[in-house]
């Protein structure tokens, strides 16, 4: 039997030592709320959502309430939630403010009709399925309209392009499972999509070989599929494979980011190549581990 784990990420980037305590605080205690739903008899599914929900509803993270807003403004949120036993998946982009982008990803993923709706039509998939929608004056904060006026001013501002959310789990059984979330990058195109919402860029999960949540520049995490690869390294540990599939996509797209990993065995693996990557491991009978 497995020691079940929740291994959280608060996203790459450069957070700046006045919040980086409080930035590992907060992804400690998404794991830990996480491993406490699977303690109690829920799933895999569930603890990763209930992971990634701590981190969206938490200002300090680029994902639900606090993301960082479109050079319009606005908020166009991205989310994706995957399974390893059977391969299911469901994803949002383009979401306007919703809380919960990831819930609206696991109810798509338990629909099974589709796997990913963008913008209005995802909006409207909530609303039949009882999600209620936010509004911009719920989730936008002074922070991140400080971090957009920052870049427009050609500043980029702490927690850069990442800033992401994700949280993979492994549950007694070995069944994996990961999620991701984000506002995406400042400043981003109205309709821009990164990685967060594409299986096997972003998230990747299969029970064969272990799940993944990444974080970091979208547009190279999306050209190298770069949590399926960490995913299917042949190395020996789960940290040796997360460790060179990070050195292979600075290599080959120049890319910025991080990933967490975890094997069907509950091994962890934990990579970035950016300054900071707030993350946290809980795992049952063990006293968490977090840093950055
Ligand atoms: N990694 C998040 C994004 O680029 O949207």
């Amino acid at each position: 039997m497995i020691a079940p784990v929740v291994v959280t990420h608060g996203g790459a980037g450069r957070v700046g030592a006045d919040r980086l305590d409080a930035h590992v605080a907060g992804v400690a205690r998404a794991a830990e709320a996480g491993l406490a739903v699977l303690e109690a008899g829920g799933t895999a599914l569930d603890a990763a959502q209930r992971a990634v929900e701590a981190m969206e509803t938490d200002p300090l993270y680029n994902a639900g309430t606090g993301g960082s807003l479109t050079e319009a403004g606005t908020l166009e949120l991205d989310a994706s939630l995957m399974e390893g036993a059977f391969l299911r998946g469901g994803a949002v982009c383009c979401l306007p403010p919703f809380e919960h982008p990831v819930a609206l990803a696991r109810a798509l993923l338990e629909d099974g009709r589709h796997v990913m709706l963008a913008g209005e039509g995802a909006a409207r998939f909530a609303a039949a399925v009882g999600i209620e929608a936010s509004t911009p004056e719920a989730m936008i904060t002074e922070s991140a309209k400080a971090r957009l006026e920052g870049w427009r001013e050609g500043r980029v501002g702490e927690g850069w392009a990442g800033g992401t959310v994700g949280a993979v789990v492994c549950d007694a059984g070995g069944h994996v499972v990961a999620a991701t979330s984000t506002g995406g990058t400042v400043g981003k195109r109205v309709g821009r999509v990164g990685d967060t919402p594409i299986l096997g860029a972003g998230t990747w999960a299969d029970d064969r070989t272990g799940a993944c949540s990444c974080t970091g520049i979208g547009e190279a995490i999306l050209r190298f599929g770069l949590a399926r690869t960490v995913c299917e390294g042949p190395e020996a540990s789960a940290q040796d494979a997360a460790r060179v599939a990070l050195r292979a996509f600075e290599a080959r797209v120049s890319g910025e980011g991080g990933v967490i990993f975890v094997r069907p065995d509950g091994t962890v693996g934990i990579a970035r190549n950016t300054e900071t990557m707030s993350h946290a491991i809980a795992r049952a009978g063990e006293a968490t581990v977090a840093g950055h």
